[in-house]
């Protein structure tokens, strides 16, 4: 069969296919990567590279979850400032994301080093995978908007909750988020916001480890507390602005959202 494709046709079925949020092809053969995605007791100690291969090898190698989240702490504790936890997060091999679904890079954080809203996504997309940066694609473009209309623009810290990109963009597992964990909650120690905003139902399940979806969860103030409960700081669940782009008519509840952490931001002192 000869099928011919008007060039404008295809530019406008792939757009509509990107508003539905679909922005990676796929291959022939089905991959399992539930069973690609699993983490196996050790073979050995883990052992920080020094830089991310822009290759990624055949199989992803398997990593005991309690001995990356204990490397990880290590790792993180030791970062001074931001510039070392950056060069730590791109070191670490603990995490399984960075063998499977990352082309090229870590992905750590943008925005004000001293801000006073840390805000907290899912994990990078295609878009960050290339560019190196959290919240770049559209999805990050409207959230730039919306932190822009509320005055935010310059007082916020942009992460995620997982550093390297998940594969066909699927949610990270509990597994990926622990053992990136340490390093969000070193930004949260380096950075000391008044409050963290928490984008979507994968980053205030992990970061409230609380079992409710976003939709329950969403415009209500929880207490965030760090591992050892040193820090304890307010932390407000709002929509994904992926989820956004998906059904626009909740927009609103989002900008609610946002006017209530804008509402007590001013009032807010920062940790000592
Ligand atoms: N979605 C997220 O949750 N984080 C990003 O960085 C990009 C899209």
């Amino acid at each position: 069969m000869n099928l011919t494709l008007d060039p404008r046709a295809a530019e406008s079925l792939l757009a509509f296919w990107a508003d539905g949020g679909v922005d990676a092809m796929l291959l022939d053969e089905a991959v399992d990567r539930i069973a690609a995605g699993k983490f196996v007791a050790p073979a050995a100690p883990l052992r920080p590279a020094a830089t991310v291969s822009p290759l990624r090898p055949a199989a992803a190698p398997r990593v005991d979850v309690g001995d990356a989240v204990a490397q990880a702490r290590e790792l993180a504790t030791a970062a001074q400032d931001l510039d070392q936890l950056a060069v730590a997060i791109a070191a670490f091999e603990g995490c399984s994301l960075r063998q499977e679904g990352a082309a090229t890079r870590a992905v750590f954080a943008r925005g004000a080093p001293d801000a006073e809203v840390l805000v907290i996504g899912e994990g990078p997309g295609a878009d960050e995978d290339r560019q190196g940066q959290p919240f770049v694609g559209r999805a990050g473009k409207l959230l730039d908007r919306m932190l822009g209309a509320a005055g935010l623009a310059e007082r916020t810290f942009i992460t995620n909750t997982v550093f390297w990109r998940p594969p066909g963009n699927r949610t990270p597992t509990a597994a990926e988020q622990a053992v990136c964990a340490p390093f969000v909650e070193r930004a949260i120690m380096l950075v000391k916001p008044k409050m963290l905003l928490l984008v979507g139902g994968a980053s205030a399940k992990a970061m409230l480890q609380k079992e409710e979806g976003i939709l329950s969860l969403r415009g209500r103030w929880f207490e965030w507390r760090s591992a050892d409960g040193q820090l304890e700081l307010p932390a407000m669940p709002t929509l994904h602005p992926a989820f956004l782009l998906r059904q626009p008519a909740a927009k609103k509840r989002a900008w609610v959202d946002l006017m209530t952490l804008t509402e007590r931001l001013d009032r807010a002192e920062r940790p000592a």
